[in-house]
């Protein structure tokens, strides 16, 4: 077998872990007109087709501001079963063993969207998923980022009587002009409730936002985090520590941080001996689930097999499972 072919295979087979999901961004173009019809709500798109070229992003906000159009077609609890469980059956394919789940509250809550509706959808088909599939998860809740701490201390208050259901809190959304620090209270309040906390910076904002992330929202992991190596230090304080990075390569690529896979630094994030792991972020978006990133960014940056282990084992240390699980799938790579 080729050396190339036995990294497809082996990328293919290899269980592995995900961390940086947004169910949202799962929603297929043929299920936003599936659920479009089923809950008579209306779409700017005729059909699959106008969807699929309205997937054209120059930056992160032109993204946001369809994303958000589109999560309209999501109303009841069996709505957000339906996409969680459609992401699940991606994840067999892919041979992703467990997930850890954002979502974003407020987009639904905002449209009078209850928030139990929400978490007890997605709830139940990870339960599923667990029970049927084998498949473990863990869910994180995201705040708005464009919205006021105000905002995110309402929500916060809703998901307190579903500790049980979520591990975590994070951020997301517009992130240029909304520097963690403006959710420094917020995050604190959550830690204080027992929270574990991530949060997205340095996907399209300075090495300071990640610093604020680390510093001001204590943070576990950095979602994105790929701006890190513009800053030394920070590079110096991220190998220290050995804080995560989930890095998104097709992600990076659909909203234009870097202009073609073979200029992302994923590579040089790697050989700098920093903690990072490969996500889809949003793939019904950016055009493919996990298995889809590992390949296209492998191919790309010529990495090796070495590297792409690497990369799924730091994915699992990187994870909220217990030690003892993440032995047992280390183990198994
Ligand atoms: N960045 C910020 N917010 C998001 C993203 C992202 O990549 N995906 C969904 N919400
Ligand atoms: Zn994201």
């Amino acid at each position: 077998m080729s050396e190339n072919i036995e990294i497809i295979e082996y990328i293919k087979k290899t269980p592995k872990t995900e961390l940086h999901l947004h169910i949202e961004g799962t929603l297929e173009p043929d299920h936003m007109f599936k659920l479009a019809k089923r809950n008579n709500v209306s779409i700017p798109f005729k059909n699959i087709e106008e969807v699929k070229s309205a997937y054209n992003f120059h930056n992160l906000d032109s993204f946001l501001n369809i994303y958000y159009q589109g999560s309209k077609v999501l109303i009841n609890e069996e709505d957000f079963f339906d996409l969680t469980w459609d992401y699940i059956l991606k994840c067999k394919k892919d041979n992703v063993v467990h997930t850890e789940i954002f979502f974003d509250p407020q987009t639904h809550m905002d449209r009078g969207i209850d928030f139990d509706v929400v978490i007890n959808g997605i709830y139940k088909a990870l339960s599923k998923a667990e029970n049927e599939l084998n498949i473990t998860s863990k869910i994180i809740m995201c705040f708005l980022r464009h919205l006021d701490e105000e905002s995110g201390f309402k929500v916060l208050s809703k998901a307190l009587k579903h500790k049980d259901k979520i591990i975590g809190v994070g951020l997301d959304s517009s992130e240029l002009g909304n520097p963690p620090k403006k959710f420094e209270k917020l995050f604190k309040k959550a830690i204080e409730e027992g929270f574990l906390t991530v949060a997205h910076a340095g996907e399209e904002g300075p090495p300071e936002y990640i610093w604020e992330a680390i510093n001001l929202l204590k943070i576990k992991r950095i979602d994105h985090g790929v701006q890190c190596l513009k800053d030394e230090k920070l590079v110096k304080k991220l190998k220290e520590s050995q804080i995560p990075l989930t890095v998104c390569p097709l992600s990076n690529i659909k909203l234009c941080v870097f202009d073609k896979l073979e200029e992302h630094n994923l590579k040089k994030i790697i050989n700098k001996d920093l903690m990072a792991t490969v996500n889809s972020d949003d793939p019904a978006y950016f055009g493919g689930y996990l298995n889809e990133n590992l390949l296209q960014v492998q191919s790309a940056l010529n990495l090796s097999k070495k590297e792409v282990k690497t990369l799924i084992i730091n994915s699992f240390k990187s994870s909220f499972l217990n030690e003892k699980e993440k032995n047992n799938w280390i183990s198994k790579i």
